[in-house]
């Protein structure tokens, strides 16, 4: 059957109605779309796991700050509906964003505690609008799973935290990682490098690794595993957004990784006006 394509919520709820009814459990995979194979990597993950799996491609305005990317966010309409439907996807979601925000749209998803740090603290409100429009994603589809990648590691904990807190019934499913050759972390946004920023960008997962053989190797203090990513960062002339050591759990920042503690360190830079983001676990 050929992907079938909804953009009206009325839709949507028709669609999920009739799902229920014949009582095939759904994946979903909500995307901004320019879809790359961290993306097609949680549709395939959602085949295995449900009857049926839905994606959503919609660059949502309220997780974009006054100066960022929102206007020139990279799109790939037919391009991404093929790789959905190649990767096993029968329904796609792709509503305008008066669909999705209506004239008197005022009720808003706030995530306290994992909204804070790192990206939340950087781009002021992200999050909040992040965990707004996928409260309204998993209202409209009702999955019994949905697949995000650990990329946005910060994202999958604030997602966590919505689905549990607001008893949602979903099983949020983190995903690992999926990397270019060279390492640099697949992203919609790595389209905006110059063919020189790319070879530079290498040097954020560079930076990761060299910190997480350290570790290995006996390094548990944050301040020696940090400047490794740091003099990464400085000698391909990547702007440092942060670097930080955190608790994989709970988030919060540590200044040692302790024996049997899970940790990740995250990192958040700019090449030129690209703001890229990666993260590893060490311990
Ligand atoms: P987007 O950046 O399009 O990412 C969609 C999903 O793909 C997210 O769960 C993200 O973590 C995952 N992803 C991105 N790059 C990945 C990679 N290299 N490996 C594995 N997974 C990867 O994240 C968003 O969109 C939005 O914030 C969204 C959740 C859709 C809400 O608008």
């Amino acid at each position: 059957m050929p992907i079938r394509v909804i953009s009206s919520t009325a839709e949507l709820h028709e669609y999920t109605r009739g799902r229920l009814r014949a009582g095939q459990s759904l994946a979903l995979v909500p995307t901004m779309g320019f879809l790359h194979d961290g993306h097609t990597s949680l549709m395939r993950e959602g085949v295995r796991r449900a009857d049926v799996v839905a994606a959503s491609i919609f660059v949502n305005p309220t997780q974009f700050g006054p100066k960022e990317d929102l206007s020139t966010y990279p799109k790939d309409r037919d391009g991404d509906l093929a790789k959905c439907e190649a990767a096993g996807v029968s329904v796609a979601f792709l509503p305008d964003a008066h669909a999705v925000y209506p004239p008197g749209f005022q009720t808003y998803v706030n995530v306290e505690k994992a909204s804070q740090g790192l990206c939340g603290d950087r781009r002021p409100g992200h999050f909040r609008g992040v965990a707004t429009v996928v409260t309204k994603l998993f209202t409209l589809f009702r999955p019994e799973v949905a697949l995000f990648g650990e990329k946005d590691f910060q994202q999958l904990c604030v997602i966590r935290a919505l689905a549990k807190d607001l008893d949602l019934g979903v099983d949020v499913v983190g995903m690992p990682t999926v990397r270019e050759a060279d390492g640099l972390a697949k992203s919609s946004r790595n389209s905006y490098l110059s063919a020189d920023e790319r070879q530079r960008a290498v040097a954020i997962s560079r930076g990761l690794f060299a910190a997480q053989a350290a570790f290995v190797s006996g390094t548990t203090r944050a301040e020696s595993l940090l400047e490794l990513v740091r003099a990464q960062l400085r000698a391909a002339a990547i702007r440092e957004d942060y670097v930080e050591l955190r608790d994989e759990a709970t988030l919060e920042p540590l200044v040692q990784i302790v024996a049997g503690q899970r940790a990740r360190l995250f990192v958040a830079g700019f090449l030129g006006k690209t703001r890229l983001i990666d993260n590893v676990r060490v311990g």
